[in-house]
């Protein structure tokens, strides 16, 4: 197939690029190289336009004049914190730059897409696993922006035929296998590189955002799935979409693991003392989110190869310590 894949440089989108090259997929990737993105992450197999979303004159040049199957749509601001103090900046990048995208797929026939939707549009869940059919009601305005295009492609897919296909990701951590691409973000705000970098010595400790929620331990519980698992569920997504329905799944691994328990694996896992301590509860944060994964691995036939935190970390671990400067060390 033939796919325009916006935020192809990004964390998720880089391994995804990979992952669909691999395939022998033919790829364009359009990211802005802001938030995350590199170019040094971009397969040298795909061809990378460097280009905003907001750019509405770019994007309808770059969509117009390449013949697309399908969009995978990536790119997206992404921090729950910021978005409670920002939310205008998340209404007008997740949402209104993806429905000028829509727009513009629909000017085109582009009949196909696979979304970055999340967890986070679930909110604080009525019980775990998280299973497709909860109630979705976010509580903060990342998650309600994800919520909002999830919306507006139900919609489309009756109203001109639009396939897609929402991944509500959990946390997407790891970094590939072969130890070349990673996490790289300044600043950086999730958790497993803030311990690992502590880890490395550049920074002094982390602060363990609340220590008395009602999980088993006092602190957030999340299921942590591999980017390389991310990569092949959007190769079977894509590949196995059709015109005009709308499908959604959690990508997880089905396994809930808590702050606490995770800084302990990073300690065993780099050898180093991770300095922790606790701090108060960080606003937007669920207590305990975790996937029950059943219907996407029914559906697609999709089964994620990294269930166990170790070594989710370990392959963070290799690209942190080989890239403490992340793609500015190569
Ligand atoms: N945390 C800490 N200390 C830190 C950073 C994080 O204790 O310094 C905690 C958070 O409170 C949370 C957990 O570690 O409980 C994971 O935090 P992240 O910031 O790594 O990830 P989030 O769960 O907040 O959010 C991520 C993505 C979102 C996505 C969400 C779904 O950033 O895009 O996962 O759970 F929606």
């Amino acid at each position: 197939m033939k796919l325009f894949v916006t935020g192809g440089a990004g964390y998720v989108g880089s391994h995804c690029v990979r992952e669909l090259c691999n395939a022998g997929h033919t790829v364009v990737v359009y990211d802005n190289l802001i938030n995350g993105g590199h170019k040094e992450a971009v397969d040298t197999r795909a061809e990378l336009v460097v280009g905003d979303l907001a750019d509405d004159t770019l994007l309808e040049r770059t969509l117009a004049s390449g013949a697309f199957d399908a969009v995978l749509h990536y790119a997206a601001l992404l921090d729950v914190n910021e978005s409670v103090h920002e939310p205008l900046k998340y209404y007008q990048n997740n949402i209104a730059n993806t429905v000028s995208l829509l727009a513009l797929m629909r000017k085109n026939d582009i009949k196909k897409m696979v979304f970055s939707s999340t967890c986070a549009t679930y909110g604080v869940p009525l019980s775990v696993p998280i299973t497709e059919d909860m109630p979705q009601h976010p509580i903060n305005p990342y998650g309600r922006t994800k919520l909002a295009i999830e919306w507006a492609l139900r919609d489309s897919a009756d109203a001109w035929g639009l396939g897609s296909t929402a991944l509500r990701y959990f946390n997407a951590s790891g970094a590939a296998s072969d130890g070349t691409l990673g996490e790289d973000r300044d600043p950086e705000y999730h958790l497993i590189p803030l311990v690992l970098q502590v880890a490395l010595g550049q920074r002094e400790q982390i602060k363990i955002f609340g220590v008395d929620y009602p999980t088993p331990d006092g602190s957030c519980v999340r299921d942590y799935i591999h980017v390389e698992d991310l990569g092949s569920v959007h190769r079977m997504a894509i590949e196995s979409q059709e015109e005009a329905v709308f499908r959604y799944y959690n990508v997880g691994t089905g396994v809930g693991v808590s702050v606490k328990e995770l800084i302990v694996a990073a300690r065993e896992i780099s050898g180093k003392d991770i300095l922790a301590s606790p701090d108060v509860r960080r606003e937007g944060d669920p207590p305990e989110l975790y996937a029950d994964p059943t219907k996407a691995m029914t559906e697609l036939g999709w089964q994620p190869k990294y269930t166990d935190i170790r070594k989710t970390i370990e392959t963070a671990w290799h690209w942190h310590s080989t890239h403490p400067n992340g793609y500015a060390s190569v």
